[in-house]
């Protein structure tokens, strides 16, 4: 009975961990994909296009063209337009464009409000 009765409690923590919300996604998230795609040419030495993604502040400053990330508005953000291409050129420039997963996650982490 003892048993049955932990067994419960055990049970109903596990729904209630699948059931949370997760929380919302933060720029240490996405930080790796900058790094890894974008910061060979939106660093210090060469930002393209005036934009520099090696920080938070640098993302949501923007480059020549204003705002990359509109907090909140994925589709309407430049960043996204230019990952998906459909403003050129498409980013991250001259290589293969990011897996669907990571421009999810991208497009999530600013559609959840470009969280710190
Ligand atoms: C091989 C170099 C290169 C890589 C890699 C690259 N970019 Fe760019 N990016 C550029 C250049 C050059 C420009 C300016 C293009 C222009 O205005 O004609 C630019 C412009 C941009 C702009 C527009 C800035 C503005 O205000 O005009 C955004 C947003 C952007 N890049 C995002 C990214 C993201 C996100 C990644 C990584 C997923 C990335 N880029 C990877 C070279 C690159």
């Amino acid at each position: 009975m003892k048993l049955a009765v932990a067994f419960g409690v055990l049970a109903s923590a596990f729904a209630t961990a699948l059931v949370a919300p997760e929380p919302p996604l933060t720029y240490r998230d996405v930080k790796p994909i900058f790094d890894k795609r974008c910061l060979s040419c939106h660093g210090a030495d060469y930002p393209g296009g005036n934009l520099r993604v090696d920080s938070y502040a640098g993302i949501m400053k923007g480059g020549k063209h204003g705002k990359a990330v509109i907090a909140g508005k994925s589709p309407e953000s430049r960043m996204m337009k230019m990952l998906k291409g459909t403003i050129q050129p498409r980013m991250p420039m001259d290589t293969p464009a990011l897996p669907r997963a990571e421009m999810e996650k991208i497009s999530n982490w600013i559609a959840q409000g470009a969280n710190k």
